[in-house]
């Protein structure tokens, strides 16, 4: 059994309410509802969220001792936050891959956004595309960790 981890940092528990011309008005739960659904029999996906960082590299550490792969959506992390970016490299110097994910595309928003400092220790990024962000990097887990998928 394939377990993905599927995280979510600060204000993304808010989705459907947030800025939804940005972020869509689904929620978090129609996510989670939405990646069960669609996940290939012998995989799950573990949805969480918390707007707290140590909480979000616990979940990283979590992912490296139990061997899980990653979808992480950063949120405003993304743009300042070193420590998560170490966590991530932890994760992916171990050999899994962790997809950055993004529901907007920061590039073309405030400046600030405009840099990442998880990108470059992440395995791959996909941003712009909503909750379909979170299924094509679910995809790709997948077929990395299940050759032939
Ligand atoms: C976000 C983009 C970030 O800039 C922002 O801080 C978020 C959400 C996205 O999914 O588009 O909270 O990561």
């Amino acid at each position: 059994m394939t377990r993905v981890l599927v995280l979510n940092g600060p204000n993304l528990g808010r989705l459907g309410t947030r800025s939804p011309e940005i972020y869509g008005s689904e929620t978090l739960e129609d996510l989670r509802e939405q990646l069960s659904g669609s996940v290939p029999d012998g995989s799950s996906v573990d949805v969480r969220q918390t707007d707290d960082e140590g909480t979000l590299i616990g979940w990283l550490h979590e992912a490296v001792d139990e061997g899980m792969p990653v979808i992480l959506n950063p949120a405003a992390f993304t743009h300042y936050s070193y420590a998560l970016r170490d966590a991530v490299a932890i994760v992916t110097e171990a050999g899994l891959p962790l997809i950055e994910v993004h529901l907007s595309n920061p590039h073309s928003r405030e400046e600030f956004r405009h840099t990442s400092v998880i990108t470059g220790v992440a395995t791959g990024v996909i941003a712009g595309l909503g909750f379909d962000s979170y299924r094509l990097a679910l995809s790709a887990v997948l077929r990395r960790v299940t050759p032939g998928s």
